[in-house]
Formats: structure tokens, sequence, C-alpha cells
């Protein structure tokens, strides 16, 4: 098949949600429909939340290097449907936005009672930086939720994205009678069912037809009003709009009933974009270019220290990657080849000769890589757009045990090299900091290092609010404020100048005083 075929045939996406809106109940629904398992709960097991952290070892124990699950790839209609997975856990949104620098799109799942909530709005943030084109899927329609206009509100006011619904729901939890499909003008009918994957729709062309009382009740005179007032207020759907992320359409259903996700998943592979090009610090690189090229936006360790592998998530960019044959290291200018990369067709992962763009491999990794780092084929440039996200939780690293300094300074070095957490390193001296978005990382690190590394630290707590990057086109005021600020300033994992604020109030007046520098929550911004 020629190149650009290859890259016709695939959509690579994720699902993203704040934790319990059912982001793992609707991949296992994707899952079933393209066939990639064949029983519901094959998914469950890679979750991990509402875990102390002992679970959390004990899990990613088990997962070990299987990660078959971080990756899904299944076929629908033709389609290569590569799903990327993100963490559940709040504790680890980091390694989600890193995720999200690697899809081309993504679904994004609300609770109806819920409505958007904190974990949402990060996210979409990070949709926001790449304007990642966005399907929202109202879930849980089931239940008593919350009323759907009013939910289409919230979703504009606090994502600050345009909606456009594509089906409407028929009354809502005890009284939820289906969906109405809005383009194709039918009644999908509900039916609570956890096994059954497919349905029949019934054709309403023209709502004012009695068929429709005869189906829903006195649920049809809501609908016929709702619906007019939906095609009064919202404009079409547009898919320009929709592809540079300035409108998201919109999805009511029930996961768990596997209810409206076949009408999704078949609007996702009509509309949802094919791999783009992406930026480069020597301009766009295109999919159809023919030389090969990809960058690590995750390394995944595992921890059982009799196995000390890691695999770096390489993401295809453009061209195509071929087993056995010399790409280039750009950090490193240095040659490397993969006699065993793998890719994570099914559930199963597998050796591969070749992978296209838009694809996702696994790549056996003895330390040459970090996330960010680029891979080429003829010239050389480095991927733009994997940041690192401002942490939320700084603490200093003490080592408590001095025997084992250099055990230490190795664990903590590759460590962050895996993005389990950030390092920042003081200028002056050797003090060391982690930054991490939530606790469970320094158990994680605490347990890892101690495991893994045979050294061991403490944790103690630093008053920070957020790491913020800071550019400025007024070389006096930057040096001024690197001298009268330095024991704010610390340097980060590329050597880049970070300000460590300590509180909103305190960077509001540090942005006072400094007009003219600019401050950023991640490494890279749009200018
Ligand atoms: P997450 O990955 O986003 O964290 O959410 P997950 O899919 O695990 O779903 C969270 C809970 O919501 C689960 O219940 C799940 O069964 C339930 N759920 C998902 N979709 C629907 C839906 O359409 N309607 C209703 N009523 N519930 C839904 P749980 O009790 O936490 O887990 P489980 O014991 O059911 O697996």
């Amino acid at each position: 098949m020629k190149l650009n075929e290859e890259i016709e045939k695939r959509k690579t996406f994720a699902i993203i949600s704040h934790p319990d809106a059912g982001k793992t109940t609707l991949t296992e629904k994707f899952l079933l429909f393209g066939g990639a398992i064949q029983t519901a709960g094959a998914v469950k097991n890679n979750k991990i939340k509402k875990t102390a952290t002992s679970d959390f070892m004990e899990i990613e124990k088990q997962r070990g290097i299987s990660v078959a699950t971080s990756v899904m790839g299944f076929e629908y209609k033709d389609k290569l449907i590569n799903l990327l997975d993100t963490p559940g856990h709040k504790d680890f949104a980091e390694d989600t936005f890193r995720t999200l620098t690697a899809v081309d799109s993504v679904i994004l799942v609300i609770d109806c009672v819920k409505g958007v909530e904190t974990q949402t709005e990060k996210l979409m943030e990070v949709c926001r930086m790449r304007d990642t084109p966005v399907i929202v899927f109202i879930n849980k329609m089931d239940l008593e939720g919350r009323d759907p206009f009013e939910l289409l509100d919230e979703l504009e006011e606090k994502l600050q994205i345009n909606v456009r619904p594509m089906s409407w729901p028929i009354g809502i939890g005890a009284t939820f009678k289906g969906v109405y499909n809005l383009n194709e003008k039918n009644v999908n009918l509900f039916e609570s069912s956890k096994t059954k994957i497919s349905k029949d729709v019934i054709s309403i062309n023209d709502l004012a037809d009695s068929k429709l009382d005869e189906l829903v009740g006195k649920e049809a005179k809501q609908l016929r009003e709702d619906v007019e007032l939906v095609e009064g207020v919202y404009d079409p759907f547009s898919m320009e709009d929709y592809l540079s992320g300035k409108l998201a359409p919109v999805f009511f259903g029930s996961a768990v009933n596997n209810f409206g996700i076949r009408e999704m998943l078949d609007e996702f592979i009509q509309i949802a974009p094919m791999p783009k090009g992406r930026e480069t610090d020597e301009g766009e690189v295109k999919p159809d270019d023919k030389n090969f090229s990809g960058f690590i936006f995750k390394i995944h360790a595992n921890i059982d220290p009799n196995h000390r592998d890691r695999i770096a998530f390489l993401r295809v960019c453009s061209g195509k990657f071929e087993r056995n044959k010399f790409f280039h290291h750009v950090r490193l200018d240095k040659n490397l080849r993969f006699n065993n990369p793998t890719s994570f067709m099914a559930k199963e992962k597998s050796l591969i000769d070749e992978a296209y763009p838009g694809d996702v491999i696994g790549l056996y990794d003895t330390g040459n890589f970090k996330i960010g780092d680029t891979l080429t084929e003829g010239k050389d440039f480095t991927f733009k757009g994997i940041p690192s996200f401002s942490p939320e939780i700084f603490k200093e690293v003490v080592n408590s045990d001095p025997m084992k300094t250099k055990q230490l300074e190795k664990g903590i070095h590759q460590l962050t090299e895996e993005g389990v957490a950030q390092l920042f390193t003081a200028r002056m001296g050797n003090k060391k900091y982690i930054g991490t978005v939530g606790e469970l990382q320094f158990e994680v690190i605490q347990y890892r290092l101690k495991h893994e590394y045979n050294a061991s630290a403490n944790f103690h707590p630093l008053n920070f609010y957020k790491a913020c990057w800071f550019t400025s086109k007024n070389k006096e005021m930057l040096d001024e404020f690197v001298r009268l600020k330095s024991n704010y300033i610390v340097y980060d994992k590329d050597q880049h100048l970070v300000f460590l604020a300590q509180t909103p109030g305190i960077l509001q007046i540090t942005k006072d005083n400094y007009p003219d520098i600019d401050f950023h929550f991640t490494s890279e911004f749009k200018n």
C-alpha cells in the first residue's frame, strides 16, 4: 500500500475525562465494537483509582512491561484506529497531558449529573494548546442528570469552545427513552443492555409524525420543542470549525449500557482527522514526507528489579518506520536501530516490521531516550509541542543515606527522565527539587528508589504554587529579574530557567513589577 493510503486509514485519538465520568467503560465498548476484545472487563485491570499506594505498586508490578493496554489498536470499517490510554488517576495528569501531544483528536466524556469538572477543564486547556479537535460524549443519560441545554451552556462557558449537538436525548434518567439523531433524523430507543452492541434505529423524517408519540409517549412533545430550539440556537455542524478545534460536536448516551456509542463511533471515523503535519524547529513536517520521523512521548519502565527494561513510546509523524533500519537520535546525535519494535494491535503486543504516521510503537530502551526526543531520517530537526507542564506540588530531595548518593542521583535522574515527576535544580549549590501533580508520585518515587536503585530519600515540602517558564525581549529587565530573584529561580531538565512562584499573589506582583517579562505555566507556549 502506498504511504498516502496508509496515512488516510489511520485515526489516532484519546478518550479523556474527569475520573469516574466513564472513560474506561467507553474505551471498553469501543474495543468491543472494534473486535479487539471479546468480553467486558478487559480494560478495567488497567485502572488505577481510589487505590492506596500499595495497590498501585501491585498493579504496576503485575502490569510489568506488558503495556498492551497503553495503546489499543483496532480496525473499524476499514479504518485503523489507535486509541491511546490515559491514566484515570488525577495524580497522573501530567502523563495524560503528554499523551495528548501524540494524538490527532480526542473524545471528552462528561458525566451528565456532574457536568464540567476540574479535570475536564485542565484537559481542555491542554487540547487548546494544539487546537486538538474534540468530540464530546455526555454520558450516564440513564441517571437523573442535568438539563441538556444547561450542560451545553456550561460546556461552552467553562471549556471555551462552541458546541453543536449531533444527537438529542429523549427524556433523562427514569424517563430516558433514547436519542434522536439530528443529522440522520432517526430515533434510537434506549434499552438497558450491557452486552448487546448493535441496535436497530427507527427513521422519523418528520418529527410531527405520530409514530414518534407511539415510540416515546409523552416525551415526544418535549423532543419536538427541544429540537426546534436546538436548530434555532446552534449553528449547523462545520467540519472546518471542528478540525480547527473551535467547535465540538456533542453526543448523548450511556456507556455502561452500550447506548449511543455506535452512532458516535460511526461519526468519529467520518470526521476525526487523519494524521496531520507537525511543527518542528525547522518548520512543519507533513506525514507524507517520505523520510521517517517521530517523537517519544512516554517512557514506561518495568519496576520489577529483575527486569530493568524500559519501553519508549514513539509516535510516528512522517514516512515509514522500519525494523532494523538506522534512524537518527537528534539530541544524542547518534544513529540507532531497533530490532524488536512492538505495536499494540488488539490486546497483544507484537513485533512489527514497519509503522506509519499516526501509529504508536514501543521501542526497547536501555537509557537512550527521554520524553520529547526526536528520531529522524535524512534531515535533523526536533518536534515542538511536547511541553512540560507546571507541577502543583514541590518538594526538596533530601538524601537519607549518604552512602548511596550515587544511586540516588542516578535514580532521580532516570525516574524524572521517564516523566514520573519533574526535576528542578538550584542554580547555586546542589539542591534538587521535585515537582509533581499529585502526592502519589512522591510515594511512587520513594518506593522505586528503594526497590530499583537501592537508594533512599526524604522529601521536604516546599511552599510553591507554580513553576513559570519565562521569556522577555527586554534583556536588561530579564537580567535584573534573574539576579534579584535568584533564590526562586531554578533550572528545568533542559537547563531552561524557571521561576518558582510561592503564591498567586506573589506571581501577580512579580508580573506587575516586571511588565516586559512573560510568564508561562508550560515549557512551550504560543507566542
Ligand atoms: P473513569 O474511567 O472515567 O474513571 O470511569 P469508569 O468507566 O470506570 O466509570 C465510573 C463508574 O461509572 C463505574 O461504576 C461505571 O460502571 C459507571 N458508568 C459508566 N457509564 C455509565 C452509564 O452510562 N450509566 C451509569 N449509570 N453508570 C455508568 P463503578 O461503580 O465505579 O464501577 P463498576 O463497579 O460499575 O465497574
